[in-house]
C-alpha cells in the first residue's frame, strides 16, 4: 500500500478560539502555538522552516527574511482585516497567497468607533475617573462637565469603506450628517457620490472635510500615503471644538502632534483605539483628560474574533487543498481568480 500524502505543515503563531482550530486539526499537521500575544522573532523563523500555511496575527511581522526562512510556504491568512505587517511585495515575489478577514469585523468595528464617539463627546471616562477619585463633591449642577451633542452636527469620515459606511450608517441614527473625502490628496472630489445603503454623504475636497467636520472618523489603510495623513498641519486646519477618532491604524496620525493638539486646545479631543507603537502610548497623552484610550478593541467581541479565525483558517485551508481564497487581500483578488 502507497503511503498516504503528507499532510499540510501550518504554523498558528497565536492563541485562536478553538472551535476556528477544528478544521486544521482534521486535515493538517498543526504546529499550534497555545499563548496570546505575539511570538518571538527567532521562535517564528525557526518555526516556519517546513510549513506550507501560517495562520497569523497583526503582531507577527511577515517580512522577506520570515519568507526566506519559509521555503514551502504557500498561504499566510492573517486574523486581521488590516494587513500593514505583510510585505505585500515579497509575498508576490514568492507567489505566496494572502489573505485578510474583511467583513466580519464591520458591525463590531463601527459599534466600537461610536462608543469612543459618544464616549469622548460626554465625557464619559473622564467621569468616571473624576468619581473614583472622589472628585465628585457638588452632586448634580446644571452647568457641571458638559459635553457636546451629536445631533445636527458633521461626521467627517476619511475612508468611506466597509466600516466608515457602517458608521456613517450609525451616526445618521443620532441625527449627524456626514461627509466624506474620496481622496486625501488637495483637489476636487473625484468620486461624487451621495447616496450610500441606509444614508446620503457629501464628498468634499480633504481640507474641506477637515475644516467642515464637528467629529472626524478615521478608516483608512495604513499606507506609505496615509502614514501621518493627520499631522500638526492638518490638526490646526480643524474646528477647534471638533473631535478626532482613531480605529484604524496608530501611523495614520503623528501622536505628538495630536498630543500637542490636545494640550494647546487646537481641537476638543480625541478617541483613540489605535497608537503609532502599540503597545506604547505617546506619554502627553496618557496625562490629558480630554483623550479616550482603548487598546486596539475595534473588533474585540467575542462573536467577531471568532469568526475572523474560522475565515482565517477557511482561508488557509482552501488554499493548501488547492482552491482559491475566500478572501485574498486586494492586491491578490485577481491572480486568486485567475487561478
Ligand atoms: C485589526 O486592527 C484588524 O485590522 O483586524
Amino acid at each position: 500500500m502507497p503511503a498516504p500524502p503528507a499532510k499540510p505543515k501550518v504554523l498558528v503563531t497565536s492563541r485562536l478560539p478553538s472551535v476556528a482550530l477544528e478544521p486544521l486539526w482534521q486535515t493538517c499537521d498543526v504546529d499550534y502555538r497555545d499563548e496570546p500575544g505575539p511570538i518571538a522573532r527567532e521562535a517564528f523563523l525557526a518555526r516556519v522552516q517546513s510549513i506550507d500555511g501560517l495562520v497569523c496575527q497583526l503582531s507577527d511581522k511577515i517580512d522577506a527574511e520570515l519568507i526566506n526562512a519559509a521555503p514551502s510556504l504557500r498561504v499566510v491568512s492573517d486574523v486581521s482585516v488590516g494587513y500593514n505587517n505583510l510585505d505585500v511585495t515579497a509575498l508576490k515575489q514568492r507567489g505566496i497567497i494572502a489573505t485578510n478577514t474583511p467583513d466580519v469585523l464591520t458591525d463590531a468595528t463601527a459599534d466600537l468607533t461610536l462608543g469612543l464617539i459618544l464616549g469622548i463627546t460626554r465625557r464619559l471616562v473622564e467621569g468616571d475617573r473624576l468619581i473614583r477619585r472622589g472628585g465628585w463633591k457638588s452632586g448634580f449642577g446644571l452647568d457641571f462637565m458638559l459635553g457636546t451633542e451629536l445631533k445636527g452636527k458633521r461626521l467627517g469620515i476619511i475612508g468611506m469603506g466597509r466600516i466608515g459606511q457602517a458608521v456613517a450608517r450609525r451616526a445618521v441614527a443620532f441625527g449627524m450628517t456626514i461627509a466624506y473625502a474620496p481622496s486625501p490628496r488637495a483637489g476636487a472630489a473625484k468620486d461624487q457620490r451621495t447616496q450610500f445603503d441606509g444614508f446620503n454623504a457629501t464628498p468634499v475636497i480633504f481640507d474641506e472635510l477637515l475644516t467642515s467636520s464637528d467629529i472626524i472618523s478615521i478608516h483608512v489603510p495604513l499606507t506609505a500615503e496615509t502614514r501621518h495623513l493627520i499631522d500638526q498641519k492638518r490638526l490646526a486646519r480643524m474646528k477647534r471644538s471638533a473631535y478626532l477618532i482613531n480605529v484604524a491604524r496608530g501611523p495614520v496620525v503623528d501622536e505628538a502632534a495630536l498630543a500637542w493638539a490636545l494640550t494647546e486646545g487646537v481641537i476638543s479631543g480625541a478617541g483613540l483605539d489605535v497608537f503609532e507603537e502599540e503597545p506604547k502610548v505617546h506619554a502627553d497623552l496618557l496625562t490629558l483628560e480630554n483623550v479616550m484610550l482603548v487598546p486596539h478593541l475595534g473588533s474585540a467581541t467575542r462573536e467577531t474574533r471568532t469568526k475572523m479565525a474560522q475565515l482565517a483558517v477557511n482561508n488557509c485551508l482552501s488554499v493548501l487543498m488547492g482552491k482559491p481564497p475566500l478572501t485574498p487581500i486586494p492586491e491578490m483578488k485577481l491572480e486568486s481568480t485567475r487561478q
